[in-house]
């Protein structure tokens, strides 16, 4: 095995990761506590009750989730301003930029590939051959686009839900913004599962789990699961040899 090691994650970057991770399970986690409504119960009402009984109030429960989430969003902001052209751009590059025929062959015959396995890509009638990607296949780049404009509406939703009380004075807005918000938040949890599935739980994917701690991959997963990428990677490396 070939155990060369490439750079895949700057160390700003993978702390927004992990900074987003946390804020969002805790964010979940006080949100749904929120939900004091019976006929909205997700969990029967045990778990709202637990996170009243251990934030001491409700009120107190809703004061904490919105601190979170306005540092959550605040430490975005910051992220955008100062790491715009470094971290942003290219970043929102990647998840922006499909080639439709390879990226839907690949989503089809990945998905097979990994639900039935090879034989049943044959079967099928495909090739074994899975589409190359680039620095992150088409499953990544549609969960990341779900994330980051999920993001951005359940940012906006929670801060007219948070001003409210100051500022807006219209009920019809603060209950559209109530209901973007709760189900902006479900869909972007349904991306997550599959995404926290593919990047901890698949045994193919365990070195870009690592990547998310170390910044680096081992080159022949990155030949093998971002050939297009790693192309890239050799061609910057063999100019910057001969210069
Ligand atoms: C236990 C929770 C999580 C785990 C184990 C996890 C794991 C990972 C890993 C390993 C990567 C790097 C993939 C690569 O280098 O190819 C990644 C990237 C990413 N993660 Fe997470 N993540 C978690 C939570 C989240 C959350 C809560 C969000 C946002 C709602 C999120 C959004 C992203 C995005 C947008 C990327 C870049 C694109 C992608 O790989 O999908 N992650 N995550």
């Amino acid at each position: 095995m070939n155990s060369k090691m490439i750079k895949r994650h700057a160390k700003i970057t993978i702390f927004m990761h992990w900074f987003n991770t946390f804020c969002w399970f805790f964010l979940l986690a006080t949100g749904l506590g929120l939900i004091r409504n019976d006929d909205l119960q997700l969990t029967g009402g045990w778990w709202s009750n637990l996170m009243v009984s251990l934030f001491g109030s409700a009120e107190t429960l809703l004061l904490v989730h919105e601190i979170v989430g306005l540092v959550w969003a605040g430490a975005f902001m910051v992220f955008l301003v100062f790491g715009f052209r470094k971290y942003v751009l290219p970043f929102l590059r990647q998840i922006f930029t499909y080639s439709p025929s390879r990226d839907l062959k690949w989503l089809i015959k990945k998905n097979i590939q990994m639900t039935l396995g090879y034989k049943w890509l044959k079967r099928l009638g495909f090739t074994p051959d899975i589409p190359e990607q680039g620095f992150y296949n088409v499953g990544q780049k549609l969960f990341a686009v779900v994330s980051v404009l999920g993001g951005i509406v359940i940012v906006v939703t929670g801060l007219i839900m948070f001003l409210s009380n100051i500022l807006i004075d219209n009920t019809a807005i603060v209950q559209w913004a109530i209901l973007i918000h709760f189900v902006t938040v479900g869909l972007v949890i349904g991306g997550l599962l599959i995404h926290i599935y593919m990047a901890a739980i698949s045994p193919d994917e365990r070195p870009a789990f690592f990547s998310m701690f170390t910044g680096t991959v081992p080159e022949d997963y990155a030949e093998h699961h971002h050939k297009l990428w790693y192309d890239e990677v050799k061609t910057a490396e063999r100019k910057a040899h001969s210069a």
